[in-house]
């Protein structure tokens, strides 16, 4: 069982669509697959098509009880969130054992599944640590712009505090860029400029701007089943494949 983190502090980057089209190419894979949405937006929940949720992964943080795991298609379950989990952040301050919540959560799971992909807020607090000390490894979506490893620094030094004090194993898995425009002039300086700075971490696939991934989203399913023939379920076909392989 491989469990990966998706985070980057940023809003935006991609986190949650690569989350949930990862998460559905690898159950096309044949991989059992767990999705874990740990960010109070709630965006993977309502991008897999649950609403109103009444349990979700609050519950099982607050008072320590399974975590409810809900069946979405073959192979791929969800752990859904809720606007609770906003109360969460407060609420672990003072709790013993905060930053262990999440892993001993998913010890009680089991090794059901070959990838546990966990979907993170875009912020640094006890949320997410949570997820990098649950984690093995770490995956980075990274937008095609100009400085989007700004704050990077920090992202990277907090991966390094967890490893030091929670979980020796942790990697940096890779790095990808999303939302390219493939005929933008400065797209290929940006992808230069981020080779240079995360060297053999950054992935060979890059995930294309394509509306066909807002569209499926918006319908509640992954963008294989929305548009099969899209460049977003190309790219993200090939990306599951490339982590399949390297992770
Ligand atoms: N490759 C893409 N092409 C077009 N729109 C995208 C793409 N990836 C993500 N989006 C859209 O951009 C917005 C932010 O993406 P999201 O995955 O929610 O980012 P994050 O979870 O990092 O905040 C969403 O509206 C999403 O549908
Ligand atoms: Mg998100």
């Amino acid at each position: 069982m491989k469990i990966i983190a998706v985070i980057n502090h940023k809003g935006g980057t991609g986190k949650t669509t690569s989350t949930l089209n990862i998460g559905a190419g690898l159950a096309r894979a044949n991989k059992k697959t767990l999705l874990i949405d740990i960010d109070p937006q709630s965006n993977l929940t309502e991008g897999l098509g649950l609403r109103d949720v009444k349990v979700s992964i609050y519950d099982s943080i607050k008072d320590d009880v399974a975590l409810p795991i809900q069946n979405i298609a073959e192979n791929l379950d969800l752990v859904p969130s809720s606007l609770d989990l906003l109360g969460a952040e407060i609420e672990l301050v003072s709790r013993l054992g905060r930053e262990t919540i999440l892993k001993r959560l998913l010890k009680n799971v089991g090794d059901k599944y070959d990838y546990v992909l966990i979907d993170c807020a875009p912020a640094l607090g006890m949320l997410t640590v949570n997820a990098l000390v649950a984690a093995d490894t770490v995956l980075i979506p990274l937008e095609a712009e100009y400085f989007a490893y700004r704050g990077i620094d920090r992202l990277v030094s907090i991966i390094s505090d967890v490893r030091t004090h929670y979980n020796e194993g942790l990697t940096i898995g890779g790095v990808f860029i999303t939302k390219i425009n493939p005929r933008r002039v400065i797209t290929e300086q940006i992808t230069e400029s981020i080779k240079k700075y995360f060297n053999d971490k950054l992935f060979d696939t890059s995930i294309r701007i394509n509306v066909a991934l807002v569209e499926a989203q918006l319908k509640g399913v992954d963008v294989f089943e929305y548009a099969p023939a899209s460049n977003g379920a190309i790219d993200y076909a090939n990306l599951t494949e490339e982590i399949i392989v390297k992770l």
